[in-house]
């Protein structure tokens, strides 16, 4: 069976372009986003890989490491970081782990064989300190993602975490937040004492509570 939210990854060790790991000692106390991409010298993970890069700064903020992958050995992603930083003005500065064997792709079922036989499509995988999953999805290989979104769901899985909220549509960092419906009234007004706004019993909307 494919991995499920609430799963502790696999554990691996591979190469990388920053040198052998252990990817849960990798990981270490922080969070992780594991991705894959098809294949090296190609034009969408082309501009991915150097989006990643613009936004590890954004990542470091949320303490979450970035770690890339495709069926390409650690050589190959070498030579095609040249290419990257020379047409993207972007160094890649985050480690690609190179797996021609696929031994770490199938392990995480981001080989599709709908898909290709052979190579990953675009995975994103969300693990948290504990080492558990927390978010997956996949893109097919015409679609480049929005970097932006695991960004998003990275602010909303932290803050749902601490706090006995959930996050609506769209929302964003500083938007109101919904309050978990197992809380009473009165509980909700001392948890959350900038007060709330009760649309149904079951929808009450408060001010995001660590801001
Ligand atoms: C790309 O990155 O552009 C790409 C890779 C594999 C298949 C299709 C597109």
């Amino acid at each position: 069976m494919s991995l499920q939210l609430g799963d502790v990854v696999p554990d691996f060790e591979a190469p990388t372009t920053q040198g052998t790991i252990r990817f849960h000692e990798w990981i270490g106390d922080g969070w992780a986003i594991l991705f894959s991409h098809p294949k090296d010298f190609t034009p969408v993970c082309t501009t991915e890989l150097a989006e990643v890069a613009r936004l590890k700064g954004e990542f470091e903020a949320r303490n979450t490491k970035v770690i890339g992958l495709s069926v390409d050995p650690v050589e190959s992603h070498i030579e095609w970081e040249k290419d990257i930083e020379e047409t993207q003005g972007q160094a890649v500065n985050f480690p690609m782990i190179g797996d021609p064997d696929a031994k770490v792709a199938n392990l995480f079922g981001m080989i599709h064989p709908n898909a290709s036989n052979t190579f990953t499509v675009r995975s994103v995988f969300i693990i948290d300190p504990a080492k558990r999953l927390r978010l997956t999805i996949t893109y097919p290989a015409s679609t480049g993602r929005n970097f932006r979104e695991i960004l998003r769901v990275l602010d909303s899985l932290q803050l749902t975490d601490q706090y006995m909220v959930s996050t609506p549509v769209n929302w964003n960092e500083g938007d109101d937040v919904v309050i978990a419906t197992s809380l009473s009234d009165e509980e909700a007004a001392k948890r959350f004492p900038k007060g709330f706004r009760k649309l149904k019993p079951y929808l009450r909307l408060t001010p995001q509570p660590n801001r």
